[in-house]
């Protein structure tokens, strides 16, 4: 699959006319193509001196208004995005030569939504979100086991746990989103899209 892509390339006429559907297609032939949890993505955010910092999180629902993940707001990204709420998302799918990096503004999600997804996750990873002040320090590993095992004791298995507050999610909405194809002899395609005023999508190729 590497090689075919690799061999076809990704030229201008091919890419769907916004980054949404562009990356929905791309999106189902990483899944189709077996790469591990392709939805996995690093999510780097700066703070208010520029300082860069960077780690994977789930993407968990994109369309038309933005790229969602889920967190804590209180963590080390979370704080970043409140003094500085600009973010870019990349997914590396190396086992199929292909790169996609999403930059943009970055808003919180509704309560609404933030709650509704809460509620589809494992209630072990409920009760997670309610033990780990995410980012911060903690004495010992001992001390976090103690306070999932007081969660349980508070919410049992089948007891609805509702979302902490600190805890919701982050919706990227795109500026720019680069489609990079690996090729050979290091000529790979760069094709990216870039919101222009009056909100149509203009695409230029980057040199790799
Ligand atoms: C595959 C993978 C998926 C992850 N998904 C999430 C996620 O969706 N949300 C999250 O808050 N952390 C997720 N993490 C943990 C983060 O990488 C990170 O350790 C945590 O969010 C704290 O980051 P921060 O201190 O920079 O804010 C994931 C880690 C890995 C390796």
């Amino acid at each position: 699959m590497r090689a075919h892509y690799r061999d076809e390339g990704l030229s201008e006429k091919d890419l769907a006319p916004d980054p949404f559907a562009q990356f929905a297609l791309w999106f189902a032939q990483a899944t189709a193509s077996g790469l591990h949890e392709p939805n996995a993505m690093v999510c780097s955010t700066a703070d208010e001196q520029g300082r860069p910092s960077s780690r994977t999180v789930l993407l968990k629902r994109y369309d038309e208004r933005g790229f969602v993940f889920f967190t804590n707001y209180g963590s080390r990204k979370g704080r970043e995005i409140e003094a500085n709420p600009y973010a870019s998302l990349l997914f590396p799918w190396h086992g199929i030569a292909r790169q996609v990096i999403i930059s943009g503004a970055v808003e919180r999600t509704g309560r609404d939504e933030t709650a509704a997804y809460f509620r589809t996750r494992p209630h072990g990873s409920q009760l997670g979100a309610w033990a780990s002040e995410q980012s911060s320090r903690v004495a010992s590993r001992e001390d976090l086991d103690r306070l999932y095992a007081q969660l349980a004791e508070r919410y049992p298995e089948g007891e609805d746990v509702p979302a902490p507050a600190q805890w919701g999610g982050y919706r990227v909405r795109p500026e720019t989103v680069e489609f990079w194809q690996g090729r050979e002899n290091r000529l790979h395609d760069r094709l990216r899209y870039r919101l222009a005023a009056g909100g149509n999508w203009e695409i230029e190729r980057l040199c790799p």
